[in-house]
């Protein structure tokens, strides 16, 4: 006889019942049931990035830096390493920085905190900025699971605004603004991320973005600027960020090192450039965020920042000089998946499966005539070994339930054109109206 439990799911925080948090479980424990199949599932970067890196040359390189540049006994810049470190982080000058030269965002290192990946950065932020109930988070839809799931875990009221092939709809959030005022609520903040969202692929054209910061300011809410996949834009063809236009400090912009360095790391950011007004003098909303985050992470593992910081220091202190190579691989990955999508599923070759033409990222979507749901990955898993994602983690509402998204980002090119045969294959066999 199985013991009584001790504990009841519904006794727990509301969020064990959310499928949001279980979307990245499922999709792990598929692809370890299935490690013959080719996986288009996970927005994994390219492995050819981490062989050959030196942690221990990278590490060596920063306390190079601080011994330099800061000033530090050798002794005291090993220590560095083992020891708690500033909640706001150790290579915020760096980041700041690269943030300067190659993205036109002028911060200051006390305006930007080191996170655990750009996922604590959201989390910190959403915490900081919800007062009370009162206050709705507005996310472009589809959207990262991520943000999704931290707003479930802080209990903040989340509302969906569409976007479609030019990025958010600015026109649908200032619908969504008036309709948080007639309920007595205030919409607070805007998830957004302009360049090729995940999974939308979608990208905001340059009147838009200032459309959105305009409308930002009229309604006094604040964006919170997730651009994971901006750096996949070739140079010649590169937008200006919300944060790099955010002349009134609407924006606060969070970062990652997960895809133009290694996720392993688990480092990010959040530049908050906000004046934060206190009895005992103002403070950036960067160091507002350092002292939540003494009581989440304590800190950014010191080693991690190292390695980070000694990635950017062998790269001429550039972020753009860091993601060159990774950019020119994802946007060869990104042809040869469209190239082999336009061959083997071209348009009107199987009723109701159409795909939508990413221009940029990690990422394309098809639509089905049926659910993509769990149940049909698994067929495609079983019988054509091929995985994707089911598109219903990334939605508030039912615009996800018949899509599914494909990740280029770590696969050789022939098996992508395999991967899109197998697809093809079991959409003709399994999907197609
Ligand atoms: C839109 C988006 N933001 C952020 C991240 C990465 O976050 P982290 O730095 O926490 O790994 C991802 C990774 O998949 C992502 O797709």
């Amino acid at each position: 006889m199985t013991p009584a439990p001790d504990l009841l799911a519904s006794d727990l925080h509301g969020s064990f019942q959310d499928p949001v948090l279980g979307s990245i479980g499922f999709l792990n424990e598929v692809m370890d049931r299935h490690p013959e199949a080719i996986s288009f599932a996970p927005g994994a970067p390219h492995p050819e990035f981490v062989q050959g890196l030196d942690l221990r040359v990278l590490t060596d390189r920063f306390l190079t830096h601080l011994c330099t540049d800061r000033g530090l006994d050798p002794s005291r810049a090993e220590r560095v390493l083992y020891e708690y470190g500033p909640a706001q982080g150790l290579i915020n000058d760096l980041v700041a920085e690269a943030l300067r030269a190659d993205q036109g965002i002028h911060v200051v290192p006390d305006d930007v905190v080191i996170t655990v990946g750009a996922q604590e950065a959201m989390f910190l932020t959403l915490r900081a900025l919800y007062r009370n109930s009162e206050d709705v988070l507005a996310v472009a839809d589809p959207c990262f699971p991520g943000i999704l799931g931290a707003a479930r875990l802080l209990d903040i009221p989340v509302t969906d605004v569409r976007e479609g092939a030019a990025g958010l709809d600015v026109d649908h959030l200032a619908a969504r603004c008036r309709q948080a005022r007639a309920e007595g609520r205030r919409l607070r903040v805007c998830y957004v991320a302009p360049d090729f969202s995940n999974p939308g692929g979608a990208r905001m054209p340059l009147a838009a973005r200032h459309a959105l910061l305009d409308l930002a300011d009229r309604e006094d809410l604040l964006l919170v600027e997730d651009n994971a996949y901006a750096f996949t834009a070739a140079e010649s063809d590169a937008l200006p960020g919300l944060k790099a236009l955010d002349v009134r400090r609407r924006v606060v912009h969070v970062g990652t090192f997960a895809k133009v360095g290694f996720p392993g790391a688990r480092v990010g950011y959040a530049v908050a450039d906000q004046r934060v007004g206190r009895a005992d003098g103002d403070r950036s909303l960067a160091q507002e965020l350092a002292d939540l985050k003494t009581m989440v992470t304590v800190n950014t593992s010191p080693l991690s920042q190292a390695v980070v910081g000694g990635l950017l220091l062998e790269h001429g202190r550039s972020l753009r000089a860091l993601a060159r190579r990774k950019a020119e691989r994802y946007r060869s990955n990104l042809a040869h998946l469209t190239d082999a999508l336009e061959r083997h599923l071209p348009p009107g070759a199987l009723p109701g499966v159409s795909w939508h033409r990413p221009v940029g990222g990690f990422f394309a979507r098809v639509d089905l005539p049926v659910p993509a749901d769990q149940a049909l990955l698994e067929v495609s898993a079983d019988r054509y070994g091929v995985l994707w994602t089911p598109m219903r983690q990334f939605s508030l509402t039912d615009r996800g339930d018949r899509q599914l998204r494909l990740s280029c980002s770590y696969l050789e090119p022939d098996r992508i054109e395999t991967g899109v045969q197998r697809l093809a294959a079991f959409l003709t066999k399994e999907a197609a109206g």
